[in-house]
Parts: C-alpha cells; structure tokens; sequence
C-alpha cells in the first residue's frame, strides 16, 4: 500500500524538455492516493500547455505570481501551506541556481521559499551542466538545507548525448518518493541502524579535523537494508549525500554526538552496521578563539574517541553487528584480527591506498568474513555493493537467530 494516500503534492515543473514526462508524473501521484497541484515556470509553459495539466490533476494549474484571481481563492501562501510536499520535477539547472539563492522572483520559486513542506528535486538537464561546478555547488548547498534529490539518473539524453543528468523515469519518481519497498524483503519487519559518513573534531571555532569518507557507502548500506524491507535510521556525519528514501537520518557533527545518538537507539534494533569512518581521535581541548598562527609549529594533544562499534557489539543483548574495515596490507588477516577484538558477526574490509575503490570513488570491492566464513565481493558500483552485503548480513543474521531461536 502506498504511503502517498491522502498526501497533498504540489508539483512544480520547470523549463526543460523532460516536462514532458510531467503530466504522466501527475497521473501516477494521483494513482498512488495523493492530491497533486501543479505549479509552473515560464519556462515550464514553453514546453507543456497549462491546460495538459489541469486536465490529468483536475485542478487549477497556478504559474502566476501576482495572480489577482488566484490571491482571491489560492494565493501563494495558501498554496505553499496546502502541500505536505514539493516535489520539482523536473528541475533545471536555473531553478537549482535561483533556489540555491533563496530567489523569489516567480510563482514557484516564492512557494518554495514560502512552505513548511519538505521539498524533494528531480534534475534533468545536460550532462555537461550537471557536471558544471556551479551546478554541483548548488546542489550540495540545497541538501545541506534538507532539500532531497531524486535523481538525475544517466543514460541516453533529449540533446544527443550519453551521461549523468536525465530526469528519472516517472515510476522511479514516485517510488522515492513513497520509500515504500515493492517487494516483501529479506528484512521484512526488523530495525537496522547504520553509521555513515565522516566525523568532523572542532580544533578551534572554524576548524576541525575530519577525513575524506563521502557517506555514499553508508547510505548506500542503508538504502539497500531498506529495500529489502527494514526500518532504517542513519545517523550521519557531515555529508552532502541525499538521504535514501525511507530512510530515518539523524545528523550529527562528532565521533561523540554519533555515539550517543547510536546508543539510545542500538539498544533498540536488531543489525547494526557501522560504516562511519570515526574520527579516532578528538583535540583534548578546543579553545574558545581562534588559534592565531603566532609560532612556527603548533602542537595538538588528542584524545581517544570512544568507540561506538565495539560498544555496541558490547552491549548486554547486541544486535547482529558489521563493522567496516580498511587495510593497506595483509587484509584478511587484519580484518579478521579486527572482527574478533570488537567481537563483530560480521566485517567488511577494502583495500585503501591502491589507485580504485575506498572513500571517495563510485566503486568499491569487500571481503567479508564472519565466524567460520566469508566471500569476496569484486569491484563493483557502491549500490551494488550494498546490495549484496545486505544480502549476506540478511542471510547471516536469520541464520543465527535461527540457531539461538531452536535452542
Ligand atoms: N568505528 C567506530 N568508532 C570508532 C572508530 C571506528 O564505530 N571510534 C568503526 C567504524 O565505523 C568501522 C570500524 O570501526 O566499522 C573500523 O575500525 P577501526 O578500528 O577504526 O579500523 P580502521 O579504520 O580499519 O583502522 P585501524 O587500522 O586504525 O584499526
């Protein structure tokens, strides 16, 4: 059953050739239960006629910002406080820009700024303009403000040309958005809480010291448990990946902040994966003003950070817990040694320092060992990494709690 029943979307459509998949968007919303009203940009009415949209939504469609027939019944205001959610799609690189710049120069711009709502983008346009540096900006600034994107995905675009930056098919759209999986999964009915991303330790009030994990293995980690039908919470160091749909997200700052967020909750669940690259150490004593470069060299004093995978796997009744681990030499026997220190059922190591794979590429390659185990999974896309990590913790945990269960 789709959680968009009763929901209340308001669509806004921006310029680009992929409005034309827009109007189909409407019918699949209203399909899944939501009520959906349509915003558009001047841009948006050169590709698509306002009237398309009235007719697939059977409502008013609203492009004007100073409207004097639509501030009489549905001014902008009463429109952006109608929707329990924004959802632009698709969105332009102009819109990103003028969103990104808290701009309110037009209809749709003003009801973004306008709404409680949470407010989710499904790009679309040019790989090149995707991938330009102003864009890229903007977009990570609009997810730090808890915008989501959906998409873009890659594939063949409406230009001629092959690459990342087309607006995600209309099914795709919808099921981000409802988080529902379609499928009863493997971890149909079970908590699993997850750890992503780097931690940042405050050196002084404007600097801190942090490492380069980019978040995508961890939520690629949480997205997956998802799908295969788990309640997930991420509690997430700073990163400007989207949250998976379905996916709880708890933001914290410190390797402190994280432990504490993940022991009220660990408690609680049963798979915990630790995927955060913890800073392993904090300053011992964070100054209140700046450091002023005054001497030639600066001396740290650091202290250990707790940590939060061994508490856990610590705690009275553990979950099934995963931890992560990265090695430059003798990986198996490293990580193993590592497993039964922190008393883990399962670990997952990779290679760092060699020229693919690690923190920040799209790919990764992992060994996986448990207690009398384990398989290699090769190079391939974090998702699909996941995917099949998740698949063997699945197996790993019904088997063990099978075996306690029978006792
Ligand atoms: N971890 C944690 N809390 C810490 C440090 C690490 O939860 N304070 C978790 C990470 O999320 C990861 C695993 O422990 O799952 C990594 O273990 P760690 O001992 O830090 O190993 P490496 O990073 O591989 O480094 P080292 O070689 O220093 O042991």
């Amino acid at each position: 059953m789709s959680n968009l029943y009763g929901r209340r979307v308001l669509l806004g459509v921006t310029g680009g050739i992929a409005a034309y998949k827009s109007p189909d968007l409407v019918r699949r919303l209203r399909e899944a239960g939501a009520q959906v009203r349509v915003a558009m940009t001047a841009g948006a009415m050169e590709f698509v006629r306002p009237l398309t949209f009235q007719a697939v939504s059977g409502e008013p469609v609203h492009h004007d910002l100073l409207d004097p027939a639509a501030e009489a019944a549905m001014g902008h205001i009463e429109l952006a406080r109608w929707a329990d959610q924004v959802l632009v799609a698709p969105a332009s690189a102009n819109f990103m820009a003028r969103l990104a710049h808290g701009m309110a120069d037009d209809l749709l711009t003003t009801l973004c700024l306008a709404t409680e709502a949470p407010i989710a983008l499904a790009p679309a346009m040019n790989r090149v303009m995707w991938a330009n540096a102003a864009t890229l900006a903007n977009r990570d600034l609009l997810v730090r403000r808890g915008i989501r994107m959906i998409g873009p995905g890659s594939g063949d675009q409406a230009c001629g040309e092959v690459g990342e930056g087309r607006m995600l098919d209309v099914p795709d759209i919808v099921a981000a958005l409802t988080g529902d999986p379609a499928e009863p999964g493997p971890l149909d009915g079970t908590r699993v809480l997850v750890t992503v991303g780097p931690t940042r330790e405050a050196v002084d009030p404007v600097r801190f010291l942090s490492n380069r994990s980019s978040g995508r293995m961890g939520f690629a980690v949480a997205a997956a448990a998802r799908r295969m039908g788990a309640e997930v919470v991420a509690v997430a160091g700073p990163c400007a990946v989207s949250t998976p749909p379905g996916v709880e997200r708890v933001d914290v700052e410190t390797a402190a902040q994280m432990h504490e967020a993940v022991m009220a909750r660990a408690p609680g669940c049963d798979i915990f994966v630790g995927a955060a690259a913890v800073a392993d150490y904090r300053v011992a004593e964070v100054p209140e003003a700046k450091i002023k470069k005054n001497d030639d060299t600066l001396t740290l004093s650091l202290l250990k950070n707790p940590d939060i995978l061994q508490s856990v796997a610590a705690l009275p009744d553990p979950p099934f817990t995963v931890g992560f681990a990265a090695e430059t030499h003798d990986l198996r026997d490293h990580a193993e040694a590592k497993r039964r220190r922190k008393s883990l059922d399962m670990i997952a190591a990779n290679w760092v320092g060699r020229a693919q794979g690690g923190f920040e590429g799209d790919e990764n390659a992992l060994e996986v060992l448990w207690e009398g185990g384990g398989r290699s999974l090769g190079m391939q896309s974090k998702a699909a990494l996941a995917d099949a990590l998740m698949e063997l913790v699945a197996e790993r945990y019904h088997e063990e709690r099978g075996s306690q269960d029978s006792r």
